[in-house]
């Protein structure tokens, strides 16, 4: 679906503003040679929990997640020293964003668009990283997960934006870099725009992106 009219764009946090692997690479001399594999399995693990315990009715904030993932990671490579640990996620509570996002937020918040983010991170998490990457000033609303304790890609998460917003959701360009969340987004019924940094092959053909752009800069020339 392609909207002319766009009222809001709504943008997923963690691997499309704020870079992920940010938290190992501030601390790559420390970490080693494994570094790389490390901060994969962290990511992959923390998303995992989140789908886990969504689908068997449970609930855990965010940052609790991210800790356990990171114990799992330690588990799994040992190589990398656990004295990282406070410092890794002091790293990951003030994530780095991506050198392109302020100035992207600040661009389309000049055309008078309403625009949010819509994390499964927990409120004190997207507070700390938003103001410290510069992006608070741009953004009319941080919305989380954790206001209705399921994650993505579950339909009462996206529900928040139109609530909020008291828009319809074709009114709504939802971006993310994560390809299940522009799945979920799509099927909730938003325009979509896939942020395909790694240039991945195409997933959920049911629930295409409208657009799919490898950087975050190129979304405000899209003219969504
Ligand atoms: C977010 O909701 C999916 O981690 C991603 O911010």
């Amino acid at each position: 679906m392609i909207n002319v009219k766009a009222q809001a764009y709504v943008f997923d946090a963690y691997g499309t503003l704020l870079d992920v692997h940010a938290a190992i690479a501030r601390h790559r001399a420390e970490a080693g040679p494994d570094a790389e594999r490390f901060s994969e399995i962290w990511r992959i693990k923390q998303l995992e929990y989140t789908w886990t315990l969504t689908l068997a009715g449970a609930y855990l904030d965010f940052w609790s997640l991210t800790e356990r993932a990171l114990d799992y990671a330690f588990a799994r490579i040992p190589s990398v020293s656990q004295a990282l640990r406070p410092k890794l996620l002091e790293a990951y509570f003030k994530l780095d964003a991506f050198p392109d996002a302020a100035e992207t937020l600040a661009a389309l918040k000049s055309r008078g668009l309403r625009l949010a983010i819509l994390s499964n991170g927990s409120p004190r998490m997207l507070a700390a990283a938003t103001q410290e990457s510069k992006l608070a000033a741009s953004l009319d609303a941080v919305l989380s997960v954790d206001a209705v304790r399921v994650y993505k890609p579950r339909p009462e998460v996206y529900a928040l934006v139109t609530d909020r917003f008291a828009i319809p959701a074709q009114d709504v360009v939802f971006v993310s870099s994560n390809r299940w969340d522009v799945m979920g987004a799509a099927s909730f019924g938003f325009s979509t725009v896939w942020v395909n940094r790694g240039r991945m092959p195409d997933e959920y053909p049911d629930a295409q992106p409208s657009r799919t752009i490898t950087v975050l800069a190129e979304l405000p020339a899209l003219g969504l």
